[in-house]
This record gives structure tokens, C-alpha cells and sequence, in this order.
């Protein structure tokens, strides 16, 4: 069986044709940065807009490109929770149309659990039971996987997430967005222990982060204590590029850390990384080389596929074998997290 499946949780508009044995026949992805980047960030209105005029042509060009029509997808799957919600309307609306037009059945799935799938999309044996680490700019979460449907939650961000910090700390350096990929290349150049910035909970027991502090030290190395107002500031390239590694570093010391305490809470011996900031390259070699020295088997995403895509979708298929099917009353949840 072939499925289509649908991704708008925030603001890229995806749509992808995959089959039952995890093949990848097309797969779109339409991204909105653009639309944001003067923003600094995601305006709901403005992708929810966007997803609107987008989803159609997305749908129809993934089908062409799959050389395949509606008449050939056994059943359609869209990410109805978590998300910003103008945004999942679009998709979940749009599947149940075409599941209407086409009688076939629909498949709602959490954008969450299909982000730590996609670790499963490139591996060639099952990765679960595991740890599933959600690292994004939506949400920075640790679960317990028995398998791919039911998680237990084990904690999770209590602010900001990752993806957001780096992109709120690429706006105040200047450097563009996403922020991801634009800090990690800055940092490049730069010395990680130029600045000492803190690593919330990192001697904690809780499986918790915090990123808000972080935001909040990166901003008064740059304007000194106390002041708010980065409009007079004049950074030197180096102090740039310093300030940049010196914020990754903490990132990815807290991430790593993390990992390493749900491990051994829940005494797994498998973790899978998924979400937009699974591609760093910092955050890839460190807890490969920490899950290395404590014979960890570690499953990324594939760099294609740690963004936003609805490739992950593919998770639908552990539903199809459970016959777990939804009704075209389907509504979304975009607050849901812990379950
Ligand atoms: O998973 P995603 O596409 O969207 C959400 O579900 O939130 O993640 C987007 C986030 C953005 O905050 C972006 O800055 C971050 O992932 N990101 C990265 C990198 N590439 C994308 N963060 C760090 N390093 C990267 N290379
Ligand atoms: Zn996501």
C-alpha cells in the first residue's frame, strides 16, 4: 500500500507518497522562511496564510512527481497535533477532503512521535524500544518509546526550546534565520570557551531543560549587565563568531547530558535524535562520540529529514497494522505534548 501523507504543524507545508516497506517515492517540502525571516521567528497568521495557498499544489505535485494519482493512495495521514493551530487546520482539513473525495481512510498522527521516526526511515531494523529525543524549534522533549505509538514522557523543556534560543540568539547577532544552521556555521571560527554561559539543570536529577537563562546571558554579553538595548551595539567579527560557539557548546552540553540521564534512567540502550536541531553537526559528533563510549546504539534522523517533512508520516503505517484508523471528525490538538 501506498500512503499520502500531510505535514502543516508550523510553517512548512510537506506532503509525501511513501509505501508500506518505508520506501520514499516523492516528497515535498515548501518551506516558508522567507515569508518569517524578518520576523525573527514564526508569525502564526502568516503560515497558516501561507499553508492555505500552498497545500494544493504541494498534494498535487508530490502525487506527479510520484507519477501516481489519488486513486492509487490507500489512505491519507496528517499531523493533527502538537502545532500552532491556523496551521494544522490547513492540513488536517485538507486530508479529510481528499479522504472524503477519494473514500479512503484517514490516519491522524503526533508530529512528535513522527520526528523521532524518522530515524526509522533509514535504519534496516527496528529502533525501538528506545529513548526518542524530540530537539526542535518547537520543543526540546524526552521519551520513553516502548514503540512507535506509545510514549512516556520523561521531560521536557520548561521555557524555550532549543530551536528557538538558536534563533533568537542568531537575531541578536546579526546572523539570520533560521538560526540553526547560521550559528553553527559562525561558530566555525570561533572559540567555544570564550564566554562561560550556563547549563541549566545539567547537575539536575529532572529530565528537564531551560533556555531562557541562556537567551537571556547571551544578550547581557553583549550589552552588559542589565541593559536590554542591542540597537547600539557594534560586535567585532571575532566577538561574533565566539559568542556563537560559545552558545552552541552550551546548547549541546545540555542536550548531551540529558540524553545520557534518560538512558540511564530508564535503562535503554537506544536513542533516537529527530527534530531541526538533530542536523547540527556539533550536536551530531558529541553524542555520537558520548553514546560510543557507553555502547549507546544512536539513530539520527537523516539530515534530510530532522526539519519539518512529512516523509516521518510514515509512522502512519504502524497504525495501519493496528487497524487504528480516524474518523473524519478528526480535530486537531496543538498543545498536545505529554502524550
Ligand atoms: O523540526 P523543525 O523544522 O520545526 C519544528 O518542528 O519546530 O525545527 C526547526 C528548528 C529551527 O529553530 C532551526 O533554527 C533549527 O531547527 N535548526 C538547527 C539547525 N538546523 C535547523 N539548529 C541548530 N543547528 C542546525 N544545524
Ligand atoms: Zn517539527
Amino acid at each position: 500500500m501506498k500512503i499520502l501523507t500531510i505535514e502543516t504543524t508550523c510553517d512548512e507545508t510537506a506532503a509525501a507518497v511513501v509505501a508500506e516497506d518505508l520506501t520514499v517515492l516523492s516528497s515535498i517540502v515548501a518551506s516558508q522562511d522567507d515569508l518569517h525571516r524578518r520576523f525573527a521567528g514564526v508569525v502564526p497568521e502568516i503560515a497558516a496564510r501561507a499553508h492555505v495557498q500552498r497545500i494544493l499544489p504541494v498534494i498535487d505535485e508530490t502525487l506527479k512527481k510520484a507519477d501516481l494519482t489519488l486513486s492509487d493512495i490507500g489512505a491519507i495521514a496528517v499531523a493533527y497535533t502538537p502545532g500552532l493551530a491556523g496551521s494544522l487546520l490547513v492540513g488536517v482539513a485538507a486530508a479529510k477532503s481528499l479522504c472524503l473525495a477519494a473514500d479512503i481512510p484517514l490516519i491522524g498522527i503526533n508530529h512528535l512521535h513522527a520526528h523521532v521516526f524518522a530515524c526509522q526511515i533509514a535504519a534496516n531494523t527496528s529502533v525501538y524500544p528506545c529513548v526518542g529525543m524530540i530537539v526542535s524549534g518547537g520543543h526540546t522533549h524526552l521519551y520513553h518509546f516502548p514503540d512507535a505509538l506509545s510514549p512516556v514522557y520523561l521531560g521536557g523543556t520548561i521555557d524555550d526550546a532549543a530551536g528557538e534560543a538558536f534563533d533568537k540568539v542568531a537575531s541578536m547577532l546579526g546572523l539570520g534565520y533560521p538560526g540553526g544552521p547560521a550559528i553553527s556555521k559562525a561558530a566555525l571560527n570561533g572559540d567555544s570557551s570564550a564566554y562561560k554561559f550556563p547549563r541549566s539543570f545539567i547537575r539536575d536529577e529532572r529530565l528537564d531543560f531551560s533556555f531562557s537563562g541562556l537567551k537571556t546571558a547571551v544578550r547581557y554579553a553583549i550589552t552588559g549587565p542589565g541593559n536590554v538595548d542591542l540597537s547600539t551595539i557594534e560586535l567585532s567579527p571575532q566577538q561574533i563568531v565566539d559568542l556563537a560557539a560559545s552558545f552552541q557548546q552550551a546548547v549541546v552540553d545540555c542536550l548531551v547530558a540529558k540524553a545520557v540521564q534518560a538512558l540511564e534512567k530508564t535503562g535503554l540502550n537506544r536513542l533516537c535524535v529527530g527534530g531541526g536541531v538533530a542536523a547540527n553537526q556539533l550536536f551530531r559528533r558529541q553524542l555520537t562520540e558520548t553514546c560510543a563510549q557507553k555502547n549507546v546504539l544512536l539513530y539520527f534522523a537523516p539530515l534530510e529529514y530532522c526539519t519539518d517533512n512529512a516523509v516521518m508520516g510514515a509512522i502512519a503505517f504502524e497504525r495501519i497494522k493496528l487497524n487504528l484508523f480516524d474518523s473524519l471528525d478528526l480535530d486537531i490538538e496543538p498543545g498536545l505534548v505529554r502524550a
